[in-house]
C-alpha cells in the first residue's frame, strides 16, 4: 500500500466538493460554511462531537459518514479507501486557522 500522501488529499478534497460545505485551509474556493471549519484539526479531540480524531476513524469519516457515527448530517463522500486515507493526511497536515 503506498503511503498516504497530503498533497493527493488535497486534490481529492478538491475533485469532491469538501470546501462547498467547510473552510479547509489551503482549499481557497469555495469555502462554504455548512459544515465546520477544518482548520487545525490535528488538534481537535473529537470528531463531529462525538468519535476520537484517530486517523482510522478519520479515513472512514471522511468517506462514509453516516456509517461511521450514525445521525450525522455529514454526507457519504465519492472516496476510494486510499483518496480517503490521503484526505485525512491532508487535514492532519493543516495549519490552524
Ligand atoms: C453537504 C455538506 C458537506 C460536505 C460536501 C462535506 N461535509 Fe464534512 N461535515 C458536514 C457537516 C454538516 C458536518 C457536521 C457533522 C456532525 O456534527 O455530525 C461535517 C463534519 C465533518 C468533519 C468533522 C468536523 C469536526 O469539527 O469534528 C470532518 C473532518 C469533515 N466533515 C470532513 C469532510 C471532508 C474531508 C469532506 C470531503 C470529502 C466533507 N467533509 C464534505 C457537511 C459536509
Amino acid at each position: 500500500m503506498p503511503q498516504a500522501d497530503p498533497a493527493r488529499g488535497a486534490q481529492a478534497i478538491e475533485r469532491v466538493g469538501c470546501a462547498a460545505c467547510h473552510q479547509i485551509p489551503g482549499i481557497a474556493w469555495p469555502q462554504g460554511a455548512s459544515g465546520p471549519s477544518l482548520a487545525g484539526f490535528a488538534d481537535q479531540g473529537l470528531i463531529a462531537g462525538r468519535l476520537p480524531n484517530r486517523p482510522d476513524v478519520l479515513t472512514a469519516f471522511v468517506r462514509n459518514a453516516p456509517a461511521t457515527l450514525p445521525g450525522t448530517t455529514m454526507p457519504a463522500m465519492p472516496l476510494t479507501k486510499e483518496e480517503a486515507r490521503d484526505v485525512a493526511a491532508y487535514l492532519y497536515a493543516t495549519g490552524s486557522r
